[in-house]
């Protein structure tokens, strides 16, 4: 495609610097903002005179000539264009003439690709934030069903007080809540119209940058021009968000691995997310739980793409801020697959509570409640921790667990057992009893349901 910045140079460039150049093939999917903000642009023109009103519904009614022949696939994308708002310009003057090189009249390529930038992550963030929800849902409905299946909770890995699977999942439900939080926070920074900013010092022309910000849906407008072409810190916040969100993803997803394995067996992923392997007749693996917590890293490596491709940048635009949107659009991609795939894995994911229960009884998961039953009688808490830490090595020496010492074994220990205490350190009661704010009775959990099922009303 012919270049329309010829002028000041003949515009003939080297093949491979054209390539080089070129980021067509990364922003041809913001074609629609693009054309969409260019009939904002074009109307506003109309509308401040700044060209003529026909002028300006011809230019319009090109622009959306344009966006339907490109969904429904009588335009092609032309690869050889430098980029998508060249491409757009070009095809329009091609249908429309020269009129249509009055539509870059008061803006330039660098408010123009800021602004379709917003546009497409307003977008993207809205889809993210949607499939958290189904996400929690799916979560949320696992946990209800599990809010009495005991299962060991774990500190370094050890098994260390009994927990209910529905706390636990109850969990990742608190970070997802807390995602959508950041995901529509950052969008209040998205949500900002650089349209008008130029190329960084404004314009003579008596635009109405709150008319086409306005036409856009957009809250608020930059109030900066130098800033308005500048700024990517929401492409920042963005893939920052991508990357906390692709972090709890993962450490559920290693979750998922670990209680699929045979060691654990706390639950069984159903055959549709899972692999088998091509030799070992006896595998399933848990391939899309593992894909998630891979694909965590490359999100995570945009993230620090992006913040050292900004760092130093002098102000205002310079050609390396192109390389924003691949980091960004993958970001988003990777994120989109991830929740697709794990909404429908944990809503299919059988949870097997006879053999959490039974890991949960191995333990000696109940000790810290065999402590809290000496100090209920007088004991204090010191005392009793170093009591029952003497119990429980005993115990490991001679094969045995709490619930199997006798209550005369007991008593050598201290006067104040009684034969209650057996109903005390049982795990039914140690979970039950777990009645504080966030803890993992039932009661407790089910709160938290009831919180978090409010909240998704109101995403
Ligand atoms: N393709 C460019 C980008 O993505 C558009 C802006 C070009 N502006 C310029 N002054 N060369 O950043």
């Amino acid at each position: 495609m012919a270049k329309m910045w010829t002028g000041r140079t003949d515009g003939v460039t080297d093949k491979l610097a054209d390539d080089f150049n070129s980021s067509i093939k990364v922003d041809s999917r913001m074609y629609k903002q693009d054309i969409l903000g260019s009939m904002a642009h074009a109307s506003m023109l109309g509308a401040k005179n700044i060209i003529s009103q026909a002028d300006a519904d011809q230019i319009i009614a090109g622009l959306e000539g344009i966006l339907l022949d490109l969904e429904n696939g009588t335009l092609e994308i032309d690869y050889s264009a430098e980029d998508i708002h060249m491409f757009v310009e070009q095809v329009l003057t091609a249908r429309i003439g020269d009129l249509g090189k009055k539509l870059h009249t008061a803006r330039s390529r660098n408010d123009q690709v800021a602004l379709d930038t917003r546009m497409y992550l307003r977008d993207r963030t809205n889809a993210i934030i949607e499939k958290i929800s189904n996400l929690l849902s799916a979560i949320v409905l696992k946990a209800e069903e599990h809010k009495l299946s005991i299962m060991p909770g774990y500190t370094h890995l050890q098994r260390a007080q009994p927990i209910t699977m529905g706390h636990h999942l109850m969990a990742y439900a608190m970070m997802l809540l807390r995602d959508i939080d950041r995901f529509k926070d950052t969008k209040k920074r998205i949500d900002v119209s650089p349209i008008g900013c130029c190329a960084l010092a404004g314009t003579t022309y008596e635009t109405d940058r709150y008319y086409e910000a306005q036409k856009l849906g957009f809250n608020e407008i930059a109030l900066n021009s130098i800033d308005g072409v500048s700024d990517r810190d929401f492409c920042v916040e963005f893939v920052s968000a991508c990357s906390i969100l692709m972090m709890h993803l993962s450490r559920l997803a290693e979750e998922i691995i670990l209680w699929s394995s045979w060691e654990f067996k706390f639950v069984e992923l159903s055959d549709a997310y899972t692999t088998g392997s091509s030799i070992m007749p006896q595998k399933k693996n848990s391939d899309m739980a593992e894909l998630v917590r891979g694909k965590t890293g490359r999100v995570y490596g945009h993230l620090m793409a992006i913040l050292t491709m900004l760092k130093g940048l002098p102000l205002a635009y310079n050609k390396d801020m192109q390389e924003d949107k691949e980091g960004v659009f993958d970001a988003a991609d990777t994120v989109d697959m991830c929740l697709d795939v794990f909404a429908p894995m944990i809503a299919t994911m059988k949870v097997l509570p006879e053999n959490m229960l039974m890991a949960a009884q191995k333990g000696f998961i109940n000790a810290t409640d065999l402590a809290d039953y000496l100090v209920k009688k007088g004991l204090p808490f010191r005392s009793a921790y170093k009591i029952c830490g003497q119990i429980v090595g005993d115990c490991i020496k001679n094969g045995k667990v709490l619930e199997t010492l006798s209550i005369e074994e007991y008593k050598n220990y201290s006067e104040l057992f009684e034969s209650d205490l057996y109903n005390e350190i049982s795990l039914t009661t140690c979970v039950n009893k777990r009645i504080s704010e966030g803890g993992t009775s039932p009661k407790s959990v089910e709160k938290q349901i009831e919180f978090v099922k409010s909240r998704l009303e109101n995403v």
